[in-house]
């Protein structure tokens, strides 16, 4: 039943990102640098907090969970770019594109409900301290988890109902390096408008909602501060300018992705390396570099590493 809808496309083929040596090899070792750094920084953070008991709250438990979310982001597509620079034939089946855009979307909607709950729990923090241990119980940060992940599968399952019965019958180039719905959608022999932009519309709905939801949570936090003492205003802003930052390097890049989903340059290919490489790296760097108890946990997960390998 497959073959008859798919019969003349099985396989796509990615255009990749340039056919000059030059930018190819550059390109290679940028993603090639940067992925092996998100990969550490983000397993060094799962480790530390994993590992080390003055880290078990539920900040560090929500950072940890970003942290595995950000390993999965960075290696739906990064490790196949990579792998596909050299070769002349980019291909990749019609399964592993659906499991490409399936995982996208999920980890990536995840993650979004995620940095809300990250939110949530910044704004307890920082405006019911007393009450943070209750409210922030060890249920209700599992909870938080799975309503994150439920979140991230619907809207992943219903961008898969859209387009897994497209008929394909050819051409079967996509422009890209990856496969991304609205270039999934333009090889589909079907007039692509309509569709385009239901899945636009779909991805839109949960980014500009979770975006708006976060930047309105931030500016609350800063108010009820403010409106509490003016002392701690500078300290609520740099524990929140983190957060922002990461945020803002997280939706930014997507809001234009999908603001103009056909677009004409190439801009868009450099946004997505941007998402699958460089922001999963810059959490880690980010939530850890003014953190002090994150820098000591990842120095003794370091000595500790360092001690079992000199004694086997
Ligand atoms: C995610 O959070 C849960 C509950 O807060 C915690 O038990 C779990 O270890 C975290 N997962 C990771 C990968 O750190």
């Amino acid at each position: 039943m497959d073959g008859a809808n798919h019969s003349v496309v099985s396989e796509f083929v990615f255009l990749g990102l340039s056919d000059s040596w030059d930018i190819q090899l550059l390109l290679f070792l940028f993603s090639s640098v940067f992925y092996m750094a998100s990969l550490m920084g983000n397993l060094l953070i799962v480790f530390s907090v994993a590992s080390d008991s003055n880290l078990h709250s539920p900040m560090y438990f929500l950072l940890a969970n970003l942290s595995f979310l950000d390993l999965g982001i960075c290696s739906i597509a990064a490790p196949k770019m990579i792998y596909d620079l050299f070769r002349k034939h980019k291909t990749i089946s019609f399964g592993g594109c659906v499991v490409q855009i399936f995982f996208i979307h999920a980890v990536g909607g995840t993650e979004m409900v995620l940095l809300i709950a990250m939110a949530f729990d910044r704004y307890v923090a920082i405006c019911k301290p007393l009450h943070y241990l209750t409210i922030m119980s060890p249920r209700r940060c599992v909870l938080f988890l799975v309503a994150s992940w439920i979140i991230g599968l619907i809207h992943s399952v219903t961008q898969l109902a859209f387009v897994v019965d497209l008929p394909f019958c050819g051409p079967n180039e996509l422009d890209s390096f990856f496969c991304d719905l609205p270039g999934f959608i333009k090889l589909a022999c079907i007039e692509p408008y309509t569709l385009g932009l239901m899945v636009t519309a779909n991805s839109g709905f949960i980014s500009v909602a979770s975006f708006l939801i976060l930047i309105i949570s931030y500016i609350f936090i800063l108010v009820t501060v403010q409106k509490k003492s003016l002392g701690g205003i500078s300290k609520a802003l740099s524990t929140l300018s983190a957060h922002v930052t990461v945020v803002v390097l997280f939706f930014g890049p997507l809001i234009f992705f999908y603001m103009c989903p056909f677009p004409i340059s190439h801009m868009d290919k450099f946004l997505a390396i941007f998402d699958a490489v460089i922001t999963p790296f810059l959490n880690p760097v980010i939530y850890t570099f003014r953190n002090k108890e994150m820098k000591a946990a990842m120095r003794r997960l370091c000595t500790q590493f360092v001690s079992y390998s000199k004694i086997s």
